[in-house]
């Protein structure tokens, strides 16, 4: 669990650092945008820091979910400001769903975990309503991107879990 999550949160920083060095810096995207990447921040040094506590190794896709992310909040940006922003809708949807199967997985097992999951957890849902509030929906061919989107966070997902 600890190394999938590493591995999203760790993705999440690179979608938002590609889009951030594609938006103009003073647009109100940008600006939600850097706050939230500053979360996700917070997110990956936990993880990083219970993954170093439990000697759990990272995946090694690390480099892949380097230049995969990247390219995704980059392409995503150059689309749209729209374009980026269901792109946080897309992957904060999939992370809930992720975070939340966890939740129910880990029970009472795991009380430190679960909590830094169900905070986090509220923080991308926060995201994804931030980022559908504001326009993220009135993205070009919104449906298809965000399906696209959702589908490779899976393959993603399932490919930490493995690897
Ligand atoms: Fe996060
Ligand atoms: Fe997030």
């Amino acid at each position: 669990m600890l190394r999938v999550d590493q591995a999203g949160e760790y993705g999440a920083t690179r979608i938002y650092a590609g889009q951030l060095a594609v938006l103009r810096r003073n647009a109100p995207e940008a600006k939600l945008i850097a706050r939230m990447a500053a979360q996700e921040r917070r997110h990956l040094d936990r993880f990083n820091q219970l993954m170093a506590a439990r000697r759990v190794r990272p995946t090694v896709l690390q480099p892949l979910w380097n230049v995969a992310g990247f390219a995704l909040g980059a392409a995503t940006a150059l689309m749209s400001e729209e374009a980026a922003l269901a792109c946080t809708d897309a992957v904060e949807t999939e992370i809930d769903r992720h975070y939340s199967s966890q939740l129910d997985q880990l029970g009472q097992d795991d009380p430190e975990l679960s909590a830094d999951i169900e905070e986090f957890r509220a923080d991308e849902l926060e995201h994804r309503d931030t980022a559908r509030s504001a326009g993220a929906t009135n993205a070009f061919a919104y449906p298809l991107l965000t399906a696209t989107i959702r589908a490779g966070c899976r393959v993603a997902i399932e490919l930490s879990k493995r690897f």
